[in-house]
């Protein structure tokens, strides 16, 4: 099977990556987006982020985090005691996967497969292997089960202290995941969800 592993170079420097990235045709979502969209943030960031996939601004302005979820994304990170410096930010799969639109209308957000999300983690793995993180935040449970398995549970796991698993990345890497921001602002409750997000957060930046 395809995967990015055949596009990712041997280089562990982020300008190359995000170059690369461009060209990769690991999985076939490079097909319909409009570029790929690598991580954004220092090099020597202590904390990386990780979502699901660009969204609809994301893949129009080339960037992560650059929409309504990312705006919600940066005042749970201001609430809950980051720096804006410390933040590397980055999704789980690199491309935006929509349903197709009807004339005029925005694109739908559709959810990345498994095995897209498989084919696609070599990138992440250099970025990990790159900025070398002390802390992985996970948002939502495409990021999380990247990382840990079809079998992890946000609803089980939300907010604990955890490591990632040595094949990623050196052990003594500590991780937390949590809800995905675009679950907070479809919330019936958004301020009951968006409070348990800074609360995970802040669990987060005390493991710092
Ligand atoms: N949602 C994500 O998961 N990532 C982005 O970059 C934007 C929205
Ligand atoms: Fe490559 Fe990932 Fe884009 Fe698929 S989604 S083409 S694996 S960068």
């Amino acid at each position: 099977t395809v995967s990015a592993a055949d596009f990712v170079p041997d280089t562990r420097e982020l300008r190359a990556l995000s170059r690369a990235v461009r060209d990769c045709r690991g999985c076939g979502l490079y097909e319909n987006a409009t570029q790929a969209v690598f991580g954004s943030g220092p090099a020597q960031a202590r904390v990386m982020v990780v979502g699901e996939q660009p969204g609809d601004r994301e893949d129009t302005e080339g960037e992560p985090f650059v929409g309504p979820a990312g705006r919600l994304l940066d005042k749970a990170f201001a609430d809950s005691g980051f720096d804006r410096e410390d933040l590397y930010l980055t999704n789980a799969v690199k491309h935006f996967k929509f349903v197709p639109p009807e004339r005029g209308k925005r694109r739908i957000h559709q959810k990345p497969s498994r095995g897209e999300v498989v084919a696609c983690r070599p990138w992440l793995t250099a970025e990990l292997e790159t900025v070398r993180p002390e802390l992985v935040v996970l948002l939502g449970a495409t990021a999380a089960q990247a990382v840990y398995g079809t079998s992890f549970r946000i609803t089980q796991q939300r907010g604990e202290v955890l490591h990632l698993p040595e094949e990623l990345a050196d052990p003594d890497t500590r991780a937390v995941a949590t809800v995905h921001p675009s679950s907070v602002l479809r919330s019936r409750d958004r301020d009951a969800d968006y409070d348990a997000l800074v609360a995970d957060l802040r669990s987060a930046a005390d493991a710092l």
